[in-house]
């Protein structure tokens, strides 16, 4: 599974409204090919393939069983006749969930679901938590000193961290359908919020949440997400999102949509930056207000990784279901 799980996580972000599948190819014994979807959704993983009777097929999502604008992929598997195909995790999309596997069953395949699921579920997490929760999965990402600012007192804020720190928000940026921030980081910033890692073609939509009907100077490709006045409804918000399409949603905000969304619960990786520079209680904090506060990470999050990154160190939360 893991050649197609390497494929599906590079297409991350790049698939449109379809989910992005890996998929890898064995012949006697020998690995022959390794697909993904393409972008924008197509062509599907496994139409790429040319597969053979006896073949063995790895894929990290089960192979579509409807018809539609191309054939079903569990057909195209079954006419194909591999001798055995493993699969990551199972499609919520009603249309097929459970049928993809019986079609390639009943044709005398011999099919195993359930294979490095996890990280299956990982890799594809955009597409699976808008079709089981209709909102995009959301990865927060926050720059913040050793003591937890995120600009000076004057808002003044550009490298909190280091080269290697703002390369890795790039590869979550490259990963992203698209980029949400707060007004008021998009006001004082003016952040360009492109992926510069040398990537064409990886740059997220933006959009910047306001409650504000017009933004002055605001370049084309940037839209308002909001209805006119006050704070926003998020779940409404990321609802609309993924009725859009969107998937894989990368929020950078200041402190306090941020600390809006944690209290929502409606942040799946929280992904922490944290240099060695103290700014003092001048500063202004990467965390805004946290009601109902408590000793304890946000609700539901564990820590999952901790890795330095040149002089700087990334603590990635997640909230396990
Ligand atoms: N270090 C970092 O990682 C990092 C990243 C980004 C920004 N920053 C810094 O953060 C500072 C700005 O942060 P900030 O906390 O003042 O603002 P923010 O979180 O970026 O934006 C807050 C704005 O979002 C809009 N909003 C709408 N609904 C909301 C909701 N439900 N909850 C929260 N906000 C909602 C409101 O805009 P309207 O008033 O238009 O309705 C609100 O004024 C800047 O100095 C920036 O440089 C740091």
């Amino acid at each position: 599974m893991w050649p197609a799980l390497q494929a599906a996580q590079r297409q991350r972000g790049q698939t449109g409204k379809n989910p992005n599948v890996g998929a890898a190819l064995w012949r006697h014994g020998r690995l022959v090919d390794v697909v993904a979807t393409g972008d924008g959704g197509r062509p599907h993983a496994e139409s790429q393939l040319n597969i053979l009777p006896g073949d063995v097929l790895a894929v990290t999502l089960e192979p579509c069983a409807h018809e539609g604008e191309t054939p079903a992929c569990a057909r195209l598997v079954a006419d194909a006749r591999p001798s055995k195909v493993y699969v990551g995790c199972l499609d919520p999309d009603p249309r097929t969930s459970g049928h993809g596997l019986e079609i390639m069953k009943e044709a005398g395949i011999s099919v195993q679901a359930g294979i490095c699921e996890h990280k299956a579920r990982h890799v594809m997490a955009g597409f699976l938590t808008r079709m089981i929760h209709q909102r995009p999965h959301v990865r927060l990402k926050l720059a913040m000193t050793r003591d937890g600012r995120s600009a000076l007192a004057d808002g003044r804020s550009q490298w909190i961290t280091g080269f290697e720190a703002r390369q890795h928000g790039h590869l979550l940026r490259a990963e992203a359908d698209a980029i949400m921030v707060g007004a008021a980081t998009f006001i004082q910033d003016q952040p360009t919020l492109t992926c510069r890692l040398g990537l064409s073609g990886r740059d997220p939509e933006i959009f910047v949440l306001s409650g504000r009907e017009e933004i002055s100077s605001l370049p084309k490709n940037v839209q308002i997400l909001g209805t006119s006045g006050g704070q926003q409804d998020l779940s409404q918000i990321l609802r609309q999102l993924a009725q859009e399409g969107i998937g894989n949603l990368l929020v950078e905000s200041g402190g306090r949509l941020a600390a809006s969304l944690l209290q929502a619960e409606l942040v799946d990786e929280l992904y922490c930056y944290q240099s060695d520079l103290l700014l003092g209680a001048n500063a202004r904090s990467a965390l805004g207000a946290l009601k109902d506060q408590e000793l304890l990470l946000p609700k539901g999050m564990i820590v999952k990784e901790r890795r330095q990154l040149g002089q700087d160190q990334l603590t990635r939360y997640v909230v396990e279901r």
